[in-house]
This record gives C-alpha cells, structure tokens and sequence, in this order.
C-alpha cells in the first residue's frame, strides 16, 4: 500500500476525514502523540487499526470527540466529579474512564463496559474530527511496542506501506501521551500518568487514587511491552546521576558498547565529551523529547542508553514511568 503524506489544510483534511468516515484508518498529530484514528463506529476500520500495529486485540482504544458535549454523548453516566474534571480538563492531555454507551462496539473497548473519551487540543485533530462527523478511536500511531510516535516522520518509519495516510502536523508539543483516570470508582483512579499533571487533575478532582497494581491490569495496556527501543534503556532513577551516567557510560564504552546519555542541559554540561542527547532545560522539555529520542539512539545504532532519572512531581512522574517501562525497570 502506498502511504501519502498530506498536509493541515482544510481540503486536506476533508479528504483524511473522507477516509475515515468510509473506514479506512488515518495516522493525525495530536498535542500528545500521533494517533491512528479510524471510525469508532465501523468495526472493518477498528480491526484496521489493530492489524497495521500489530496490537493485541484486549487492549482498548481511546475514542476521540471534537466537544466536551460529544465526550458525554459516549457515556452511559458521568458522574459530578468527572463532569468538572471534563469541563475544566478537555481539551487537553486528559482521557476520562466512563460506563459506555452501547452503540459504543465491544471492538474499540475490548468488550469492557467502559469506555476511554478524550478530546484533544491540537486544532488538526480537532478539525479532522469535526469533519469526519464520527467518534475517531486512535491509539498511538507507532508499531505495538515501540516508542510512541511526536513527528510524522516516525510514523512512516513504523507504518508506512501499511496505512493509507499521514497527516504531517510536525512535532508534538507535549511529547507524551495523555493520563488516563478512571471515573466508575470513588475516589477516581489514576490508570496511566501523562500530560496532565496529577497535581492538576487533584486541583479539580480533590483525591485520586494511584492504581498500583493487584493482579488484574486496570489499565489494559499496562500488562504489555512498552516503549522499548533496540537499544538497552538504564534510568539513574535516584543518587547523584550525573556521577552514575559517566561511571556507566565510561563502564559500557570499555566493553566496546556504543553508548549515549539523555539528560537534561545542566546535566549534560558536566559529562565532559561523551556523547550526550539533550533533553533540554525543564522537565516539560524532557518529556517532549523523550520519545524522539529513545528513536534517535536506535537511528545512531547505540547499543546502551544511560537516561537521567527526574523526581516524580509534576511532569516528572509521565517521564519516570516511560523511562521505566523503556528500560524493562533496570537503573543504575
Ligand atoms: O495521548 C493519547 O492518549 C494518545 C493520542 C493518540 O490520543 N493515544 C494513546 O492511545 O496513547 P493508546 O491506545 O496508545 O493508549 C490508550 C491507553 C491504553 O493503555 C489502554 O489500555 C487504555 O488507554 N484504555 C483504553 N480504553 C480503556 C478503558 N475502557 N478502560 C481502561 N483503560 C483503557
Ligand atoms: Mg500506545
């Protein structure tokens, strides 16, 4: 299949829109990630989406609204506490948990009784949306397991020859994907830290809980393979990194590994002349580029990636999570 590159503008995306109204599946840019949208309500282009990922069939897709009214239009019941969050939260990096309405196919919700509603801020997605006239489901646009996609040009390296179009609306400004909170349970629940700091999301909510484990994965994509590049990920997850990420690299490199660092600026300035990916002053900064680089050391065939860990307030506790799945949980 040949893959076409289009652009933002309006004709565009009515032809991308087109294409998903008549179920075939469109990669878009969101300000999280890229995602693979398709028409939520045509069970061909779900199984579209699942097929050119390559993603097991139990995970649900997070289904995507155009307004905060069409994000109730989906649930069966919103309860108070989730109305504010949506009205105070949406649009953004914020996909909330609700009962599902039954027009919603067991196909997008892995025959849960949920259903996952998000409604982004990237005015392409929007508008994509809106003209498609349907609830677009769309997971993250790269191959199952690897690193999720912030440029079009990763996409194209994941799906190109699998999926019919790309929409290039260069990089995103968030970097990871959206925090997904549960809103059938009283507290909510956190199921997948993202772009909306928790900090905010209690300054709406009041308490939430942390979903920590147990033995059934709330979050079904939680018990699968996550972001692993080629290369061996390490966190210096706590301690003086700066001493960890040379002792390490300076440890590899004798063993003829090809490694790289990825910290933040005031880091890297005291690693000398090894060889260091900025990922820039804050962490806000780090979490945009987090993904980008995690491929970028597969692009320069680096056999070790040596990452600086961050606390986990605020932003930091989206990038510790990616990083620790990305390194299958080993620090330095
Ligand atoms: O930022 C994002 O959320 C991006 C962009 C494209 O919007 N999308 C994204 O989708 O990250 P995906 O499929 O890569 O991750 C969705 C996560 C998965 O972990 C999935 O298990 C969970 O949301 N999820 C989906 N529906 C759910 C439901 N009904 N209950 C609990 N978790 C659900
Ligand atoms: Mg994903």
């Amino acid at each position: 299949m040949n893959t076409r590159i289009y652009g933002t503008d309006e004709q565009d995306l009515k032809t991308c829109a087109r294409l998903i109204r008549s179920g075939e599946v469109v990669a878009f840019p969101t300000e999280t990630v890229y995602g693979l949208g398709g028409n939520a309500l045509s069970e061909d282009s779900v199984k579209k989406i699942y097929a050119a990922k390559g993603r097991p069939s139990d995970n649900p897709l997070i289904v995507h609204v155009a307004s905060v009214e069409a994000a109730f239009a989906l649930a069966d019941t919103v309860p108070p506490v989730a109305e504010k969050c949506m009205r105070a939260l949406m649009p953004g990096p914020f996909t909330a948990v609700l009962k599902k309405r039954p027009f919603i196919p067991d196909c997008v919700t892995g025959g849960l009784d949920t259903v996952a509603i998000r409604l982004p801020a990237h005015p392409v997605a929007r508008r994509l949306i809106e003209l498609a006239g349907v609830p677009v489901c769309a997971p993250s646009a790269n191959t199952s397991g690897k690193p999720s996609p912030t440029a079009a040009a990763h996409v194209k390296s994941d799906l190109g020859g699998r999926i019919p179009a790309i929409i290039d609306g260069g990089s995103c400004t968030v970097g990871v994907e959206s925090t997904v909170v549960d809103f059938t349970t009283d507290p909510p629940r956190l199921l997948r830290a993202g772009g909306t700091t928790l900090e905010r999301i209690e300054s709406v909510a009041g308490r939430v809980e942390i979903y920590g484990g147990g033995t059934v994965a709330l979050c079904p994509g939680m018990k699968y393979k996550h972001y692993s590049p080629e290369a061996e990920v390490y966190v210096a997850a706590d301690g003086d990194a700066a001493e960890k990420l040379r002792l390490a690299y300076d440890g590899f490199t004798a063993q003829g590994k090809r490694a790289a660092i990825m910290c933040l600026s005031g880091t890297a300035a005291r690693m000398g002349d090894r060889l260091c990916y900025d990922a820039g002053e804050s962490k806000a900064d780090y979490a945009r580029s987090l993904f980008a680089t995690l491929r970028r050391a597969d692009d320069e065939g680096r056999d070790v990636l040596l990452a600086e860990g961050v606390d986990s307030s605020q932003e930091g506790a989206s990038i510790m999570n990616r990083l620790m799945k990305a390194a299958g949980g080993k620090t330095l």
